[in-house]
C-alpha cells in the first residue's frame, strides 16, 4: 500500500472505489474500507483519502484540535485492504490563487432544524472538498458512512445534481460495545461524560418503539436531557429529503445533535 500527497503520484488509481476521510481513523472507518474493497473486487483499487478539511469547520478550536495520526491512519488502512492513502497538504487540495468551486447545494442541506442551523456553512465546505477530492481521484464510487445521515443525503444530491458519475455506496455505523457510535471526537469526552453519551443510542431506540413522531421526539429528548445532554435537534423526519415526516407510509429517520460537555455527538437511525 501507498501514502502519496500529490495529485500527480493519484495516476493509475482512476475508477477506484474511494473513501473519504479527515483521518484519526477507527473501525467505523475501517469497515468503510472493507465494503470498498469488497465493491471494488479484484479489478479496482480503493483509495482512502485523509484530509482535514478547514472550508467544512465552523469553530476554529475544533479545526486545532482535530486529532492527525497519520502513521496509525496508514496502517488500519493497509490492514483493511485499501491500495493507497491519498493525504494531501492543504495546498495541493486549495492552490494558491485558484478558486476551488463550491457546487451548489442541495436543498436537504438546509433542512430547517438540523445541521444548517448548528454548523451554517458546513455542509458548502463539505461539498466543496467531497467534488474537489472526487476530481483528483476520479473514483468509479464511493463510500459514505451512515453515521453522518444528512451529510450521505447531501453528498447523494450534490453527486447527481453535479452529474459527476460517481456511485455512492452507504455504509453501516459501527458502534462501542454500549452503543455509542463511534467517532474521531469520542477521544475528547470526559471519563464522566462517557456512560451519559450511551443516550443517544438509547434514545433512538426508545423512539423507534413510538410509532407517533411527536411522541418519538418527545422521548427522544427526555432520555437526553435526563442524562445532561444540551440538546441541539432530536428529530424524526422522512429518510432522504429530511423534511418533516408527513404520510404514514412515509419512510422516517430519527436524528439527533447534542453536546455533552464540550464535545459534540450525532447518531441517527431507522424510524
Ligand atoms: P470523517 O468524520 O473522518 O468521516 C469519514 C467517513 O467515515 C464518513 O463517511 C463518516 O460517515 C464515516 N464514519 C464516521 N464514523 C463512523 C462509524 N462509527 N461507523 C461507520 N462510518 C463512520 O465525514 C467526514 O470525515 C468529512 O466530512 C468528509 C466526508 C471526509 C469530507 O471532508
Amino acid at each position: 500500500m501507498r501514502v502519496v500527497t500529490s495529485e500527480r503520484e493519484l495516476r493509475g488509481l482512476g475508477g477506484c472505489v474511494c473513501v473519504p476521510t479527515m483521518g484519526a481513523l477507527h473501525a467505523g472507518h475501517a469497515s468503510l474500507v472493507r465494503a470498498a474493497r469488497a465493491a471494488a473486487g479484484a479489478a479496482a483499487p480503493v483509495v482512502v483519502t485523509v484530509f482535514v478539511n478547514p472550508t467544512q469547520f465552523n469553530d476554529a478550536a475544533d479545526l486545532a484540535r482535530y486529532p492527525r495520526t497519520l502513521e496509525a491512519d496508514a496502517a488500519l488502512c493497509h490492514q483493511s485492504g485499501a491500495d493507497a492513502v491519498f493525504a494531501p497538504p492543504v495546498g495541493e487540495v486549495y492552490p494558491h490563487g485558484r478558486v476551488v468551486r463550491v457546487p451548489a447545494l442541495p436543498a436537504v442541506a438546509t433542512e430547517p432544524g438540523l445541521e444548517d442551523r448548528w454548523r451554517p456553512g458546513h455542509f458548502a465546505g463539505v461539498c466543496q472538498v467531497v467534488a474537489r477530492l472526487f476530481e483528483m481521484v476520479s473514483p468509479a464510487a464511493a463510500v459514505f458512512g451512515q453515521k453522518d445521515w444528512q451529510q450521505l443525503q447531501v453528498i447523494r444530491a450534490m453527486t447527481a445534481q453535479e452529474r459527476l458519475g460517481v456511485e455512492i455506496i452507504p455504509g453501516e455505523t459501527v458502534r462501542e460495545h454500549d452503543g455509542l457510535a463511534m467517532s474521531s471526537r469520542n477521544r475528547f469526552l470526559s471519563a464522566a461524560d462517557r456512560a451519559p453519551a450511551t443516550a443517544l443510542s438509547r434514545a433512538l431506540a426508545v423512539a423507534a418503539q413510538e410509532r407517533d413522531a411527536c411522541g418519538a421526539e418527545k422521548l427522544m429528548l427526555d432520555t437526553l436531557r435526563s442524562a445532561g445532554h444540551r440538546v441541539e435537534y432530536a428529530v424524526v423526519r422522512q429518510a432522504e429529503t429530511l423534511g418533516p415526516i408527513t404520510r404514514a407510509g412515509d419512510r422516517g429517520r430519527a436524528l439527533i445533535a447534542t453536546r455533552l460537555g464540550d464535545v459534540r455527538l450525532i447518531d441517527n437511525a431507522a424510524w
